[in-house]
């Protein structure tokens, strides 16, 4: 029995990047990626299938006011409903209501919550009963990969598998496993020009990409250390060198892809002044000009302190480690 259903998914933050395809179609990876969960960035999507005249697709704003999405954002979640319908074999329209705790587009992963919840509703709303590793291979089939990291808990690693099936994201350490916080320092809301899904496309035309790739597994291998043995540094190591390894490959891939600003950089030398005062924290950057500092809970009204009186930070999201998607009771419309 189809019926209304509402789910809520969190935004991640990927240690490793997720940039370039193997298999454009299937959204695969070139490499495992590995990512933590944020608790204060996240999405809550309602989906109803029923007597509507046609699909319909709105985002919900502070307030209450509702606004239409319309063109190729509109096709992508109709696309995911269509998968559904195909699955489940429903015929009938349906109204999709979404709702944001912070600004798309910017480099917080608004996709993939958004598609995290979306998939999450619509499965709970058709009926589907597939297994989480299901779940999550249908969210990646969604276009928007890095959302497949969204649906398990806490710290996640995607499997960049060697098929359509064995390509998910599952957890590594579940959510009370580290005191780790991600502080998104928003210097910029607006939408980026070229988004990532656009961006993979160009990746390998990067004479940097195929040695990005040829490392890739030696970072994650750091990566991973960082976690299993709680080390702040090692971990804040490999994740800074990550993240400029990804951000060359766009700033020298056709076109190029620029996503950093002024403020980014002003970001990045504040927090090295601030290591060497023993206030730890490390940058990661995803596409778009916000930092986001990776440290320990310890340090974090430290850093807030120090982000508070640097001009042009216009608002800072404090994220602990979450849960993935999960389907919620209060429904937005
Ligand atoms: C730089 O294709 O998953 O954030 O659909 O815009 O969410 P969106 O992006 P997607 O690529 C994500 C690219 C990245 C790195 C990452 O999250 O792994």
């Amino acid at each position: 029995m189809i019926k209304k259903a509402t789910a809520k998914a969190p935004a991640n933050i990927a240690f490793i990047k997720y940039w370039g395809q193997r298999d454009r179609e299937l959204v695969l990876p070139v490499s495992d990626t590995i990512s933590m969960n944020l608790s204060d960035c996240f999405t809550t999507t309602t989906v109803d299938f029923g007597d509507y005249k046609n699909d319909q697709v709105e985002i919900k704003y502070d307030g209450g006011k509702l606004e239409v999405v319309s063109g190729k954002a509109a096709d992508r979640v109709l696309a995911q409903v269509q998968r559904f319908r195909e699955l489940m074999g429903i015929r009938e329209n349906v109204r999709i209501v979404s709702q944001n705790t912070f600004p798309a587009g910017a480099g917080i992963a608004s996709s993939a919550s958004a598609f995290a919840a979306l998939t999450k509703a619509l499965a709970q709303a058709t009926g589907w009963n597939g297994t989480k590793q299901e779940l999550s291979v249908l969210t990646r089939l969604a276009g928007s990969g890095s959302a497949c990291r969204s649906i398990d808990d806490g710290f996640v690693k995607w499997n960049h598998g060697k098929d359509s099936a064995s390509s998910y994201a599952e957890t590594l350490y579940p959510v009370g496993y580290w005191d780790l916080v991600d502080i998104v320092v928003v210097v910029d809301d607006g939408h980026k020009a070229i988004g990532s899904a656009e961006g993979h496309l160009y990746a390998h035309t990067s004479p940097l990409f195929k040695s990005r790739v040829r490392d890739l597994p030696v970072r994650i291998g750091q990566v991973e250390a960082g976690l299993h043995h709680k080390d702040i540094e090692q971990l804040g190591e490999a994740i800074e060198i990550e993240a400029i390894s990804f951000h060359a490959v766009a700033m020298t891939s056709s076109p190029r892809l620029f996503y950093w600003n002024g403020m980014t950089i002003i970001l990045m030398n504040l927090l090295q002044e601030c290591r060497k005062e023993g206030i730890v924290g490390y940058f990661t950057i995803d596409a778009g000009p916000n930092i986001h500092i990776i440290c320990e809970g310890s340090m974090v009204a430290q850093l807030q302190q120090r982000l508070n009186k640097v001009d042009g930070v216009k608002r800072l999201y404090v994220n602990k480690p979450c849960e993935g998607a999960r389907v919620v009771e209060e429904q937005l419309f």
